[in-house]
């Protein structure tokens, strides 16, 4: 049976992280990397199990300990990515490509394809990632980190902070709208995409200066290699989406998605957006109805069981303010 997910970090100020006990060490044979620079730099560290292969309560555990990410949020990414990408029987997600090494899979449509899965969790018009209609939706891309830097120096001094994330954001989406055809920016994937870019800046920034800039090279070592700075103490206290209304200040935008072709981005207004729905209710039931659902029309015994407690985290992260969904029954 799932472990419930760890409480709140008690001591939860500054610490040095990449200690002793955490050195950052080179890939072996099949370990997973994917599209999150976060999770990978904790796998890379051993806040993770090498391997990129880890549970729900691991992963959040590991991001609360490694980084001082905030409970209720790493509670959210984490159950709502377990649930799309994750094998639900054997409580095991790869925060790469699909691996063995999270056993045997539940019967189809469910596919626990890893965080590399295109779709629901991961998305277009990443900031270091390609989009999957490329290729290739996880390696670092040294052309875009390119472009990162010299925005950097731009808006920034050389630091990546709120004020780079809010024009880079914007440049990746129109990058995406002129070159992708297939440019999807509606759903969970409008709502992470400002997200991530604050997370970077508030966790990657070393908890003693406490100011969420990122110095360059900093920056490259978590998104290229996965490697924390030498010395590197993690957030001065727990940090959620802090500096997210900075970055969607900077450019205000609506979700949509290239209809007919590049240069053809229209915006949807059935998906919300964080003015329409603050408290999240609206992304919380399209997640379980158009995401979760689809993926298990029909489960049994264990699956149903632990789709039921994945479904209960997820739904608890939302503060008792929206109404609860039972697509499997409330017994
Ligand atoms: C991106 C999952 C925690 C920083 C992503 C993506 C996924 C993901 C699936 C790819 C989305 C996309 O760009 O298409 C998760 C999960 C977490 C977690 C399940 C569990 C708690 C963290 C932490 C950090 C972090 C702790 C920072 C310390 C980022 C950043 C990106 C990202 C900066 C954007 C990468 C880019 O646009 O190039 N995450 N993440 N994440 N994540 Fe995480
Ligand atoms: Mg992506």
């Amino acid at each position: 049976k799932p472990k419930d997910p760890p409480p709140p970090l008690k001591d939860n100020g500054t610490k040095l992280v990449n200690d002793a006990k955490h050195p950052w060490k080179p890939l072996r044979d099949g370990d997973k990397r994917g599209p999150c620079p976060g999770l990978n730099t904790l796998a890379s560290h051993g806040w993770l199990p090498r391997d990129g292969v880890a549970t729900p309560q691991q992963i959040i555990a590991a991001s609360q300990e490694g980084f001082n990410f905030e409970s209720q949020i790493a509670r959210r990414f984490t159950y709502s990515s377990h649930l799309i990408d994750g094998n639900l029987v054997t409580d095991l997600l790869s925060i790469g490509a699909k691996t063995d090494k999270t056993g045997p899979d539940p019967p189809a449509p469910a596919n626990p394809g890893g965080l590399n899965l295109h779709g629901a969790i991961e998305g277009d018009a990443s900031m270091t990632r390609g989009d999957a209609y490329w290729g290739d939706n996880w390696h670092f891309n040294e052309t875009q980190f390119s472009e990162l830097l010299e925005f950097m120096d731009k808006y920034g001094d050389g630091l990546y902070n709120y004020k780079v994330a809010g024009e880079f954001r914007y440049q990746r989406i129109q990058e995406s709208i002129a070159t992708n055809p297939e440019f999807n920016f509606t759903g969970g994937r409008f709502f992470a995409a400002y997200i991530e870019t604050v997370v970077g800046a508030n966790l990657f920034s070393d908890g003693r200066r406490n100011d969420s800039q990122v110095p360059a090279d900093a920056a490259r070592g978590f998104f290229q290699d996965s490697r924390m700075p030498d010395d590197f103490h993690r957030a001065a206290r727990p940090f959620s989406t802090e500096g997210v209304e900075v970055v969607i200040g900077a450019h205000p935008f609506s979700p949509g998605r290239n209809v007919n072709g590049i240069n053809t981005y229209t915006i949807d207004p059935n998906s919300p957006t964080f003015e329409s729905d603050p408290d999240g209710c609206a992304q919380y039931e399209m997640f379980v109805n158009e995401a979760v659902v689809p993926l298990y029309p029909n489960p049994t015994g264990v699956l149903r069981r632990n789709l039921k407690i994945n479904l209960q985290h997820y739904f608890d992260t939302f503060g008792g303010k929206c109404k609860q969904l039972f697509p499997y029954g409330r017994d």
